[in-house]
């Protein structure tokens, strides 16, 4: 899977810009400020339809307009496509593969598949569980649209759950109310249970290897799925049931899939509690990179790889292996300054214009 072109329009601080990209390393570079992040938000945004750091999606809509777009066109095994979408300061926003209106993110899902890495995703090791179901989702998502039904409505049920326990808490009903989403999660739970396990159980080898590659065979990670442990849906039915008090009391539901986490080991050790900042960070890279390979092997594509800023952070043994890894995926990696000796297509941005694409 490769993409061949961007088009952008009123997307953030791009005017009117089109770009076209390699089928290796695409090194986007430019000092601050100019737009670098924001031409991998645009690609990142075409394959999950949503971005990695907006929280408001009309905040990508340049300043001074009220429409913008991007248009991107990438080549599969069963030819180009092209995917496009269309913000709109008053209105929802439209998306479109080939020219045609998709009804659900659903649907977009797969079209084009990207592994995204900034300095920033070390919260997969460091923050909240949150962060590292999230990971797991937007992976899972990615190659298994069965997966992302699964999973956003078995959200929708957890927050109808939640408020059938605030509202009716005191009423005689309730407890015949919260039995029927326990029926209809537990169902999900098992479901998005199996996938994130297996997932894990699959990403576990691959980033052994990276991590390995990486610290020179000086460290080794671990990575544990750690999730509701009934294995049948009759047994989390009844595990959501001998909750009920506990969940009245809290105001919330205490059990779950949405309690889920994942442990990373280094060398044995917990790295979220005990890791230094610089095992943490070549744990998620290695993660990420892992995920690559997941991808890879599940959808028979290989992903695109999209690295902001990341090569900043790392010494320069490690920068020069983190290069040769993207030899494996078609890879946009934006920095300030690229002085490597490999070969590369160089896109360099000015004020949210394209200086030099070769
Ligand atoms: N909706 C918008 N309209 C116009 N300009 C915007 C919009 N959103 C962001 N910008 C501007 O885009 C500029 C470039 O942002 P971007 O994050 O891409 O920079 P960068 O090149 O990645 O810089 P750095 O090297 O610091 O990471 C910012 O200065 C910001 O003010
Ligand atoms: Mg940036």
């Amino acid at each position: 899977m490769k993409v061949k072109k961007i088009e952008l329009y009123n997307f953030r601080n791009y005017k009117q810009s089109t770009i076209l990209f390699n089928d290796g390393l695409n090194v986007i570079e430019g000092v601050n400020a100019q737009g670098k992040t924001n031409l991998i938000e645009a690609i990142y945004f075409c394959a999950v339809g949503k971005s990695f750091r907006a929280s408001r999606e009309k905040e990508v809509i340049n300043w001074d307009n009220d429409i913008a777009k991007i248009k991107i066109t990438i080549e599969k095994e069963i030819g180009e496509k092209t995917i496009e979408i269309i913000f709109s300061k008053s209105q929802k926003k439209t998306i479109k593969v080939d020219g045609l209106p998709i009804l659900k993110i659903g649907e977009l899902l797969g079209e084009l598949n990207a592994v995204f890495f900034a300095p920033d995703e070390l919260r997969l090791i460091k923050e909240s569980p949150e962060d590292r179901r999230r990971f797991m989702d937007i992976s899972l998502s990615q190659t298994y649209k069965d997966y992302f039904y699964a999973i956003s409505k078995y959200n929708k049920l957890l927050q109808g759950r939640n408020k059938c326990i605030k509202t009716y808490a005191e009423t005689d009903g309730l407890k015949a109310m919260i039995n029927v989403y326990n029926l209809q999660m537990a169902d999900l739970c098992l479901k998005i249970k199996t996938y994130r396990e297996n997932f894990i159980n699959n990403v576990n080898p691959y980033a052994k290897l990276v991590h390995e590659y990486i610290t020179s065979k000086k460290e080794s990670i671990d990575l544990q799925y750690l999730g509701i442990e009934e294995n049948n849906v009759k047994d989390i039915i009844s595990a959501f049931e001998a909750t009920f008090e506990k969940d009245i009391k809290l105001g919330y539901t205490s059990y779950g899939v949405h309690r889920d986490d994942i442990k990373v080991l280094v060398n044995d050790v917990d790295v979220r509690a005990f890791g230094s900042q610089g095992q943490q960070r070549t744990c998620a890279l290695s993660i990420k990179l892992a995920e690559l390979e997941i991808i890879k092997q599940t959808t028979k594509a290989v992903p695109v790889l999209l690295l902001d800023d990341v090569l900043s952070e790392l010494d320069d043994k490690r920068k020069l292996k983190l290069l040769k890894f993207c030899a494996k995926a078609q890879t946009f990696l934006t920095c300030t300054e690229f002085n490597f000796d490999v070969p590369c297509n160089k896109i360099e941005i000015k004020n949210g214009e394209i200086k030099k694409n070769n």
